[in-house]
């Protein structure tokens, strides 16, 4: 049976397994405060905005319009998204699909990944990634295009995207010296698959080279049967 995902909508609350209750004290007495709301939403035109500010917080380098308009692409919707804390935007994760080289399985590119330095350590980060494997493992039908509110559309704007394949493959870089990030991502199943030089071109990431880590089992790093066809 096809699910279908809507666009633009708040998942359900997650359930972290770090950032859980805090003990804090109220007028001298020791209270234990609730486990704060973490939700994921869906990257729209209303929200890129906050994706683009939390990533000019976060990395050294600006993102383009092409970045941003490839990001909000209906067919990965269910893949790309905003992490909201207590109802605050404070991170996100943009992918996009390579299929590329014949030889290689069609594949998840992580493009950025970030979340506000005051809200880190407590799972949003790995609970993004995590999100955006299991999308890609888990592919669901896009979201039928919105009609412009002026204008005509043409036929082809109005056509639904066909369903992804399965994707297994997951790739990121880490750009060489950030090993907490590499090690982070190695928790979560990637492995460091080779090294690249001259990876960023822009004169404010230095060093230039990245490390390219590879996921080659999804399924396996996200712990579940069936792992590549076993
Ligand atoms: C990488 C990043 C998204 C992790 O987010 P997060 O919400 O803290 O992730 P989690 O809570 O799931 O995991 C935290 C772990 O990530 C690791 N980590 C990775 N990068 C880190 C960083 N720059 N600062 C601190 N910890 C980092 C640490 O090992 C940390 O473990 P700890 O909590 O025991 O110290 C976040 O640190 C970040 O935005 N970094 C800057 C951008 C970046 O380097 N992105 C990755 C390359 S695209």
């Amino acid at each position: 049976m096809t699910s279908y995902n809507t666009a633009g909508t708040v998942s359900a609350p997650l359930d972290l397994v770090r950032g859980e209750h805090e003990s804090v004290t109220i007028n001298g007495a020791r209270r234990v405060a609730p486990k704060p709301k973490v939700t994921l939403t869906s990257l729209t035109v209303n929200n890129v905005g906050t994706l683009r500010k939390i990533n000019n917080v976060v990395f050294p380098i600006v993102y383009s319009e092409r970045f941003y308009s490839e990001v909000l692409e209906p067919s990965l919707d269910d893949v790309n998204k905003l992490v909201y804390y207590a109802d605050i935007p404070v991170g996100a994760c943009c992918c996009r699909i390579e299929t590329g080289a014949k030889q290689d399985p069609p594949t998840l590119l992580i493009l950025t990944l970030a979340v506000l330095a005051p809200y880190r350590s407590q799972g949003l980060g790995s609970a993004l990634v995590r999100h955006a494997l299991r999308s890609a493992l888990h592919p669901t039908a896009p979201p039928a295009p919105t009609p412009p509110a002026t204008g005509t559309a043409t036929r082809a704007q109005l056509t639904q995207a066909p369903p992804r394949k399965v994707i297994n493959r997951a790739i990121v870089h880490v750009q060489v010296g950030n090993n907490e990030a590499k090690h982070f991502y190695e928790r979560l199943g990637f492995k460091e698959n080779k090294i690249l030089d001259n990876y960023y071109t822009s004169t404010r990431m230095e060093p230039r080279a990245a490390w390219m880590l590879v996921c080659d089992d999804i399924a396996a790093a996200l712990g579940e049967e069936g792992a590549n066809g076993a």
